[in-house]
């Protein structure tokens, strides 16, 4: 299609274009002998089969249950899940949620819940501050709609509170600060760092919020991503921040069953200040008004026979067990490389590593390239960086032990020591 009518379609949809995700899974499809250490799904041998085909079984067994679950359901979804899913939060943040029903909406995987969220909070150039790194495709997100994720200073707790304050502060003085609308962060084991946020963390980043919230007249909106809260592997489970806010006055929850049972299922749902809702599902309302309702039949099912507490336990002693075979290989083949350091994450899916600063890891850098012909891919660090407030670190990965085998876990790591040390011969 000739230039001139691309450029016809809405700025939306040019802003939403040329994502580094899908050049990177075109790489890892085109060759199907690469190991990837990129993709971030989910354990193929872990994937509920029985599970699946029981709860079918079940919503199928008799015409009327049949008939609720292959219709239509609502633009918030099915009430019944919704409600198993504020027990369940408020059985593991050991408080009462005093939210209704509207507050809970059910939608076709949590990124979805983020894009409405982001959609229904922003207009185009205004901010949301999150961590540096961060979720790529949350910057996906800000990019589509016109907004900007700006960084701010992170440590292995993820996103500073010192620095949060001192970022708002600068805002401010830039006459910004009307245009910030909210925080992002990635509280469990995150995507692309495996950060955890400790208590005192949270409570120092629920303080500093506070306090800019009743600066700036108006709630500043925490949005906490839990997808990976899951996939504990040790320490014990930290309440999330609705412990500060059982209204949910100004937090947004977000979960999602693609990590701790099916992607292919893709339930994601999330929990929102009440006039956030109203305005999510508005959106919603005018695209889909209602994700799979069979989907959400099927997760209820599962929850209502608690067989998701076993099949997560087994989850998290597989992915222990891989993670500690990507910690044991980069031991083994890089414990003689200076300058190269990785986070121990306690849960989730990802290892991030970081190279001597001069060693850039980006898509066509001689890294990348040595890697690819080693015969394995990564996701490079600056794909996670966002293009304001902290400069971009160029010398970091994210590396997954999700969908591997321990053995090419070892073996792709081995690929990749020899790509560094062929990079730091040169
Ligand atoms: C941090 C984070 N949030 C949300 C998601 C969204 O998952 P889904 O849309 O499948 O629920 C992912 C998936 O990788 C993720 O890493």
């Amino acid at each position: 299609m000739p230039t001139s009518e691309l450029n016809e379609f809405s700025r939306r949809s040019r802003w939403a274009s040329g994502q580094p995700i899908g050049a990177l899974m075109a790489r890892a499809l085109a060759n199907p002998n690469l190991i990837s250490l990129a993709a971030g799904f989910v354990d193929p041998e872990t994937l509920p089969i029985e599970l699946v085909q029981l709860a079918t079984q079940a919503l199928l067994s008799s015409p009327a249950s049949a008939r609720a679950s292959l219709q239509y359901g609502t633009t918030h979804g099915s009430l019944k899940l919704r409600r198993l899913l504020k027990q369940r939060l408020e059985s593991r943040d050991r408080q009462t949620l005093q939210i209704n029903d509207d507050q809970l909406v059910l939608t076709a995987g949590s990124n979805e819940l983020l894009h409405l969220t982001c959609d229904a909070l922003c207009d185009e150039g205004d901010i949301i501050l999150s961590a540096a790194p961060t979720y790529l495709v949350f910057l996906g997100v800000m990019d589509s709609i016109g907004a900007v994720a700006q960084g701010v200073e992170s440590d292995d707790e993820g996103i500073c509170p010192d620095a949060l304050d001192r970022a708002l502060t600068r805002l401010e003085s830039d006459g910004d600060l009307g245009k910030v609308r909210g925080v992002y962060l990635v509280s469990y084991f995150d995507n692309p760092g495996g950060r955890m946020a400790g208590q005192t963390r949270r409570e120092k980043l629920w303080d500093v919020t506070a306090r800019w919230s009743e600066r700036m007249g108006r709630p500043l909106i925490l949005l906490e991503d839990a997808a990976y809260r899951d996939l504990r592997f040790e320490g014990p489970d930290v309440p999330s921040l609705l412990q500060f806010d059982p209204t949910a006055s100004r937090t947004v929850y977000l979960g999602t069953f693609s990590k701790s049972f099916s992607p292919g299922i893709r339930v994601g749902w999330g929990l929102l200040p009440h006039e956030l809702s109203a305005a999510v599902i508005d959106l919603k309302t005018n695209t889909d008004f209602g994700s799979p309702h069979f989907s959400q039949q099927l997760i209820a099912h599962v929850l209502e026979q608690e067989w998701d507490i076993p099949h997560t336990e087994r989850l998290c002693a597989g992915y222990r067990r891989k993670r500690d075979a990507m910690l044991a290989a980069l031991e083994r083949h890089f414990a003689d490389q200076p300058g190269v350091a990785w986070r121990v994450p306690a849960g989730g899916l990802y290892v991030w590593l970081t190279l001597p600063a001069e060693m850039e890891t980006g898509l066509g850098s001689p890294l990348w390239e040595h890697a690819l012909s080693e015969g394995v891919i990564y996701v490079p660090g600056e794909f996670c960086h966002p293009a304001h407030g902290t400069p971009k670190s160029r010398h970091g990965m994210r590396l997954s032990y999700g969908v591997t085998t321990v053995e090419q876990i070892d073996a792709g790591i081995a690929m990749l020591a020899r790509a560094v040390a062929q990079v730091g011969s040169t």
